[in-house]
Formats: structure tokens, sequence, C-alpha cells
């Protein structure tokens, strides 16, 4: 079994009772937070960085980095072979389809899939989302 890398990892926050599968890459340099009860599938790569690239005089590889942190959020489930891009958020309870690409923040206890991860459904219906959402993951 493969494992995990995780880059800058003073710059990660984790809870409790988190899983992070084989071959996932957590690129913590511009800052991670995952919350507690999370779990993240096989390859799944969290990425805080970008490379810049409109100065039409230099390579990409001489105009330097900018990044945004990426904050997951209690019962997240992640599946296999996604990206996470720089600067998003997952909301509480949501969860990801296998190898999508998420480039903007997903709301909580949606299910989001694909290039770009779009909602499909939320996992329950609002009454639902208003008792689970009161569940504090932090005690549980
Ligand atoms: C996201 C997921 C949980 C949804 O499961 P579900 O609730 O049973 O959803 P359904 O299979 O009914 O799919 C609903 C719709 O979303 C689409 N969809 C589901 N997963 C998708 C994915 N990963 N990428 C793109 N579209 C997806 C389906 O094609 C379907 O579309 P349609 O309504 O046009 O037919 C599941 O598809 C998934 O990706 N699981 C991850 C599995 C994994 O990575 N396991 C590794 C161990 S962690």
């Amino acid at each position: 079994m493969g494992g995990v890398i995780i880059m800058s990892p003073q710059r990660l926050v984790i809870g409790n009772h988190v899983l992070i599968n084989a071959y996932s890459i957590i690129g913590a340099q511009s800052g991670i937070s995952i919350g507690n009860y999370v779990m993240l599938g096989y390859n799944v790569n969290l990425a805080t960085v970008n490379h810049k690239y409109t100065n039409p005089k230099l390579p990409i590889k001489k105009q330097g980095e900018y990044g945004a942190p990426i904050s997951i959020e209690d019962d997240v489930w992640i599946g296999a072979n996604v990206t996470i891009l720089p600067g998003i958020t997952i909301g509480k309870g949501a969860i990801i389809g296998a190898n999508s690409v998420v480039t903007k923040n997903i709301k909580p206890y949606s299910i989001a899939a694909g290039i770009p991860a779009r909602h499909i459904k939320y996992r329950f219906n609002k009454k639902y989302r208003s008792i689970a959402n009161m569940i504090n993951y932090s005690s549980y």
C-alpha cells in the first residue's frame, strides 16, 4: 500500500477520526484545514498553490507562485482521484464524486461531481440538513 505525501505539514490543521487513503497528496503550502470525521479516497490531490503565468517575458517556472488555503469541513467524503484547487471550501457533510476537479466552493451536504465539480443533489432534504447541521463533530 502506498503512502500519503504531506507538503508543509506545519500548515496542516487536521481534526479527529480522519481517514486519508493511499497515494493522496496534501499540498499544504498555503494552508489546509481538515475537519472531524473527514474521509479522503485514494489518490486525492489537495493543491493550495498556483504558478503565475501572465508575464510574457518569463517562463512560467520563473514567474513565482501564489496560493490560497483549502478548508474541508466536518463529515466530508472525498471520492478517489479528486483534485481540489486553491482557495476552495468543501462545506460540512458534502460528498465529492470520484475523479472530480473542484474549482468552486461546495455547499454543506451537497453531492457534487465532475470536471468542474457541479452540484448533483443534496444528501438530505432541507429539514434533515438542518438537523445534521446541529451535530457538533468535535465532541462526537
Ligand atoms: C458521488 C457518489 C457518492 C454518488 O453516488 P449516488 O448517490 O449513488 O449517485 P448516482 O449514482 O445516483 O448518480 C447521480 C448522478 O450523478 C452522476 N455521477 C455520480 N458520480 C459521478 C462522478 N464521480 N462523476 C460524474 N458524475 C457522477 C451519475 O452519472 C448520475 O447522473 P444522472 O442523474 O445524469 O444519471 C458516487 O457516484 C461516487 O463518485 N462515489 C465515490 C466512490 C469512490 O471514490 N470510492 C473510493 C473509496 S473512498
